[in-house]
């Protein structure tokens, strides 16, 4: 397999970044099938082989509103039984206290809430209003903090909504802020249907900083469907961001959000940063087989540039 030139850019770049891989969760959250509980504990463990750092594994969410996710507790037992303690580090994705409940009677340690910043996706994803979500969230995200697990908050439909249009930058500051205000680490900006373009990015990022939550406590998570997920990355990377959410293989989109399709995929991230000469850790030819393994048990090739170049698909 093929590893990009090297040839770094700009002198102020990260010379390390994380990626924060979904694959599991928000890839297969999507999928019309549903993947056997092994096959996710495989792909779970294939891409952690792989080198990425934080693999984001299931949701504990309504099994009825997700079914895909429905085993979310066998695949974390499984997950445990074969890696150990190594397995409760693993962040799912947990909407309320039921859902936490479950993430603490297995032991988990680290959990992520996910708010949006318009109303009718919050009523659509949640079944709550904006207001309502916050509600939901502070009992959650207070007991988590309280019992010693570490909280990551996401915030969707940053760059538009596809029943509300524009989404104005003020109004995901301020849903953001109250969300990461809970008491979270970290707070993941969502481009839920992919429409963002790099100067929203720059002009989101730079009213965040303004705001008094500065970079280092913001992740981008960039879904492709207009094709922009890997500009808007490297804006992101310009702008001094050094967490970026990416898919295996591009998997992914959100069952509750029309238009939504893949994320950014993992590999074609991963050639931008390493040809740039940032590091990530990841060993792109043992990802790409991860991906091209469970494009394999899904029966359809993957949408990432890299893996098909790669693959010669
Ligand atoms: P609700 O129907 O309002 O729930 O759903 P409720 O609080 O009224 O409870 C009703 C029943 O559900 C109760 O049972 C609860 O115990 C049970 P009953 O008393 O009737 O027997 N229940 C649960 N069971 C298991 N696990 C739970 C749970 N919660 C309640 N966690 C709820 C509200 C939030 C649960 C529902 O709307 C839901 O599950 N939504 C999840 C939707 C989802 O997962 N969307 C995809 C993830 S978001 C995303 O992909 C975007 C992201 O990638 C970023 C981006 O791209 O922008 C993160
Ligand atoms: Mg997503």
């Amino acid at each position: 397999m093929r590893e990009p030139h090297v040839v770094p850019d700009r002198a102020d770049l990260p010379e390390r970044v994380t990626i924060w891989e979904v694959g599991p969760r928000d890839g297969l959250q999507n999928e019309q099938g549903t993947v056997a509980t092994e096959d996710k504990a495989a792909f779970v463990r294939r891409l952690l082989a792989a080198g990425l750092p934080i693999v984001e594994a299931t949701s504990f969410v309504h099994p009825r509103w997700v079914p895909q996710l429905a085993d979310a507790a066998e695949l974390m037992t499984s997950l445990v039984a074969d890696l150990g303690d190594a397995a409760r580090e693993l962040p799912v994705l947990v909407p309320n206290e039921r859902g936490l409940d479950r993430a603490l009677e297995l032991g988990l340690r680290h959990v992520a809430i996910f708010g949006s910043a318009t109303e009718t996706f919050a009523q659509r994803n949640l079944n709550r209003s904006l207001d309502e979500q916050f509600a939901m969230f502070e009992p959650t995200v207070r007991r988590a903090r309280e019992a010693g697990m570490d909280v990551r908050a996401y915030v969707s439909m940053c760059f538009g909504d596809p029943w509300e249009g524009a989404v104005p930058v003020e109004q995901v500051v301020e849903v953001g802020r109250r969300l990461f205000d809970l008491g979270a680490s970290q707070l993941s900006l969502g481009d839920t249907i992919g429409v963002g373009t790099a100067g929203h990015v720059r002009s989101l990022l730079r009213a965040f900083t303004t705001a008094g939550l500065g970079v280092e406590h913001l992740a981008v998570h960039f879904h492709d469907t207009y094709g922009q997920a890997l500009a808007n990355a490297y804006a992101a990377l310009e702008e001094g961001v050094t967490t970026f959410d990416a898919s295996a293989g591009g998997l992914g989109g959100c069952p509750y959000a029309e238009s939504a399709t893949g994320n950014l995929a993992t590999e074609d991230l991963v050639w931008m940063l390493h040809g740039l000469g940032i590091g990530t850790g990841v060993d792109l030819a043992a990802l790409t087989e991860a991906s091209v393994w469970m494009a394999g048990r899904l029966g359809r090739p993957s949408p990432s540039r890299v893996v098909q170049a790669q693959s010669g698909a």
